[in-house]
């Protein structure tokens, strides 16, 4: 998606040898002009694959899912990271390991949301081991919904997490994919749309 490419050269910033910031216009301060875009590129590539529900984590998968979503005109699930008082149904969970984080927590969606029915496509912001990706597809597949794919908004195919995803079957769509960083600059790959 060039208009993501551009802003991603323009605005954002490499930190040490794998991170990008994007935070003026993803992750932190959100442009909404840039989100209908992205909304509008996934949204045309499913727009025949029958997708009944949109499912991602939060905090900052929820931004783009929720465009995705309105294009598609469906509901727009976020598997959450801790449990709060009002979650009192049966839930769906999965351990999900972070890498930048260190550290495991449980993402959990209320089972009442997914059925055998539903046909997912799952967003989100970064794609960069997968383990948030493959959390989330445990749970879909856990409630016995059909998954269509991921999309991912920036894809940081050095790192695992494209492939693992892949080795389950589950296509995955990236919008911009970085090859790597070289001296503060970053090297993009092609994108799949
Ligand atoms: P993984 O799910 O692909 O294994 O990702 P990883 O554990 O490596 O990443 C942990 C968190 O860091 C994720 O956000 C992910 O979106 C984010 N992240 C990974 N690489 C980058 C990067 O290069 N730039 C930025 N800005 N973020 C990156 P999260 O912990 O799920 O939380 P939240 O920030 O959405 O709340
Ligand atoms: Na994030
Ligand atoms: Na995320």
């Amino acid at each position: 998606m060039e208009a993501l490419v551009s802003r991603i050269k323009r605005d954002g910033t490499v930190l040490g040898d794998d991170i990008l910031k994007v935070d003026s216009f993803l992750t932190h301060q959100v442009d909404p002009k840039l989100m209908r875009q992205i909304g509008q590129t996934f949204a045309q590539k499913f727009a025949d694959s029958g997708i009944t529900k949109v499912v991602t984590i939060e905090a900052s998968g929820n931004v783009p899912a929720a465009y995705v979503a309105e294009e598609l005109d469906v509901p727009m699930i976020f598997a959450k990271k801790a449990k709060n008082v009002t979650m009192n149904d049966e839930l769906l969970t999965a351990e999900v390991y972070s890498f930048t984080k260190k550290i495991t927590s449980t993402v959990q969606i209320s089972r009442k949301f997914l059925s055998e029915n539903d046909k997912v496509l799952i967003i989100d912001d970064f794609l960069a081991n997968g383990q948030a990706a493959l959390g989330l597809i445990n749970i879909l597949k856990e409630a016995g919904a059909q998954i269509a794919g991921v999309g991912i908004v920036i894809e940081k195919s050095f790192q695992t997490g494209r492939a693992l995803v892949e080795e389950t079957g589950i296509p995955v769509v990236s919008l911009a994919r970085i090859a790597g960083f070289d001296q503060g600059q970053v090297i993009f790959a092609e994108a799949d749309l």
